[in-house]
């Protein structure tokens, strides 16, 4: 029988991703042959410098700083590992214009243009595919699309950012402080020198986009998602965590009730026996409900070379495969087998249970003050702890509420702010119960 040609791949960026990637063709070139029954060959690389030297072996020809020897030239599926929205989105759209299929890792270009690309990727028949845009080596959005296409989802909730996993483990299991965390992160390479978008929430809030639009089969924007980092973590109340029985994570949250999804991003108390509670450090996991299923967890590399690379070869590879099928290969938008609506509530409508950690005069009839609001506002109490004195005549009071709207917590905490007796309010933090 005669082989077929190799399919030819242009790619754009040729930082620790495509590096991967490129190891990884070498490394198990019999198994991606064995899959695809013919070869995949680099055609072109879009680079910046091309002298720089490269830990990959490819022919210094296929390097180029012209962006169209790559677009428009000898290419069948364009590999875009520059990141960053600009220039990124301009290209992926020439790309498909130009009938080539495009596979990305580019979380930011898809949780924003993700819709727009996939109709420009319908509309030039071609595919458009980003595995590697959430959770890194985790197969999680083609699991979603094809293993699990015949379930509804309830819930998804994702640790979907292994910097601040990293920080808020080594501030659990090493008593270091926030700032030490993150130097530390940054030493090991995990965080970088402006960790913002990590810390802030911003990037787990673009893989949520992403996840959620197809486990719900929702329009998702990033900007429909209320989200807030890990900057106010104390040790404080990662050791209040501790003593109660949870850890604290920065969660990613997607929870379907009747014709609504909650969706938020959030620091919360994760409970010590819940799967999510075991991933540490720079790992990542996704722990989703199906009505068929019931409940799964996909646990893995949340980023690097390996693992990133190895998810934008498995798009490659089902593309080659599926090139000239009419299935639906593209991962953009559209939920398995689900029509794409819009009916998004934001998440703190929601009931949810919360650790709430404010500092007091010790006096008589605090307590009873600070519970009698609460109850006013309907918010009902689960646990109180009260530790030893700060030092001077003041002392750290932690509440866990029972399930309370956060409009009534807001309430009864501007009333109980206003106590002479309440000195300061450290933190709330939501506790997940995964109901
Ligand atoms: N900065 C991300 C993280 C990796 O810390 O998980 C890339 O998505």
């Amino acid at each position: 029988m005669e082989s077929l040609r190799p399919a030819k791949l242009g790619i754009l960026g040729m930082g620790t991703v495509a590096s991967g990637l490129i190891n990884i063709m070498d490394f198990n070139k019999d198994k991606v042959h064995a899959a695809i029954k013919r070869d995949l060959t680099v055609t072109k690389v879009l680079v910046k410098n091309l002298d720089k030297k490269r830990n990959v072996s490819l022919p210094k020809e296929v390097y180029t700083q012209d962006v169209n020897e790559v677009l428009n030239g000898d290419t069948d599926i364009i590999i875009e590992l520059i990141g960053g929205i600009h220039p990124a989105y301009e290209y992926i759209k020439a790309a498909l214009n130009n009938k080539k299929h495009v596979v990305t890792a580019n979380k930011a270009v898809i949780a924003t243009h993700g819709e727009e690309l996939k109709m420009l990727a319908e509309k030039n028949n071609v595919k458009l595919m980003y595995e590697a845009s959430v959770g890194g080596g985790i197969p999680i959005l083609n699991t979603i699309r094809d293993n699990l296409c015949a379930n509804e989802f309830e819930s998804v909730f994702g640790i979907l950012n292994g910097t601040t996993n990293y920080i808020l483990t080594q501030m659990t299991e090493n008593g270091l402080d926030y700032g030490q965390a993150v130097k530390e992160a940054q030493k090991l390479g995990f965080a970088e020198a402006d960790p913002s978008s990590d810390v802030d929430g911003d990037d787990a809030a673009f893989k949520l986009s992403i996840l959620s639009s197809l486990a719900f089969g929702q329009r998702i924007h990033v900007s429909d998602i209320p989200k807030e980092g890990i900057t106010k973590i104390s040790k404080e109340d990662i050791e209040y965590a501790k003593e109660l029985g949870y850890n604290i994570k920065l969660l990613a949250a997607g929870i379907k009730k009747e014709n609504e999804i909650e969706l938020s991003v959030h620091p919360a108390f994760i409970p010590a026996s819940h799967p999510l509670s075991t991933v540490k450090n720079e790992f990542n996991a996704v722990y989703l409900k199906g009505n068929a299923v019931g409940e799964l967890l996909l646990y893995g590399k949340g980023a690097g070379s390996l693992p990133t690379g190895s998810a934008v070869l498995d798009d490659i590879i089902h593309i080659v495969k599926n090139a000239d099928s009419s299935a639906d290969g593209n991962t953009a938008g559209k939920a398995a087998g689900g029509k794409i609506k819009n009916n998004l509530v934001v998440s703190n409508k929601g009931f949810k249970q919360y650790y709430i950690n404010m500092e007091v005069i010790d006096k008589p009839g605090v307590l009873g003050s600070i519970a009698s609001i609460f109850g006013k506002n309907k918010v009902s109490l689960a646990s109180v702890v009260q530790r030893q004195k700060n030092g001077d005549d003041t002392v750290p009071l932690v509440f866990i509420t029972h399930e309370a709207e956060r409009k009534n917590i807001d309430a009864a905490l501007k009333e109980i702010k206003d106590f002479e007796f309440v000195t300061g309010l450290a933190s709330i933090i939501i506790v997940e119960n995964f109901k």
